[in-house]
């Protein structure tokens, strides 16, 4: 967790998403986290009522955690499920009011607590969708709509112009919601359910 255990430190959220982009770059998908303005523009777009929760599939350095909490949403409310161990250890110490899940999204209805499965507001796909072959996209599709009540829309954030998920080939429709151009490189935020 410490990136010079002699003085404590911990590391800096763009060096260790860096690190870890070097370890794994295709499962990191670039080089920096999120922008504030790129992680506003997701927690606008959050639809949650009552006590519905929203779980992010890829946490990474916690920077669209960091909006959806700066957005209202309680941390306890919030579930960020995130594959890499070092990078779970790491949310879970900046957001320790946050249920950080190191484990793999695929498997969300099992790593979110049974009594939110069917339950889940939005979820929120960080994983870079657009670089995976087709079956791994239908997984992670299928276990999103495996939490969310029938109906509902999830996000996605890419550097693409277009959908980066092919939509018919999916069953989905889509919509974009937002781009900015103040991130690196320019994003937009797509929603997406089930044609
Ligand atoms: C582009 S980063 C997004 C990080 C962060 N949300 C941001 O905006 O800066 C993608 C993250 O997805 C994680 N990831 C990739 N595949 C995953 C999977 N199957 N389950 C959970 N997390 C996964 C990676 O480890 C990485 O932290």
């Amino acid at each position: 967790m410490t990136s010079n255990p002699s003085l404590g430190e911990p590391p800096s959220a763009a060096g260790l998403f860096f690190r870890r982009w070097l370890a794994d770059p295709l499962g990191m998908g670039s080089i920096i986290p999120s922008s504030s303005a790129l992680r506003r523009a997701i927690a606008r777009n959050v639809r949650r009522t009552g006590d519905q929760i929203v779980v992010e599939f890829g946490g990474g350095t916690g920077a669209v955690t960091k909006g959806l909490l700066a957005n209202g949403i309680p941390g306890d409310r919030v579930w960020s499920i995130e594959i890499d161990g070092e990078l779970a250890r790491f949310l879970s110490h900046l957001f320790p009011g946050v249920n950080v899940v190191e484990g793999d999204a695929r498997e969300a209805d099992r790593l979110i607590p049974a009594e939110h499965v069917g339950n889940v507001g939005t979820v929120i796909v960080g994983i870079p969708m657009v670089m995976l072959p087709r079956p791994l996209q239908t997984e992670i599709i299928d276990a999103i709509f495996r939490i969310m009540p029938p109906g509902s829309r999830f996000l996605l954030y890419t550097y693409c112009i277009t959908s980066p998920l092919p939509l018919a080939a999916l069953g989905l429709k889509g919509e974009r919601l937002a781009w900015t151009p103040a991130n690196f490189p320019p994003a937009s935020v797509w929603g997406y359910w089930r044609a």
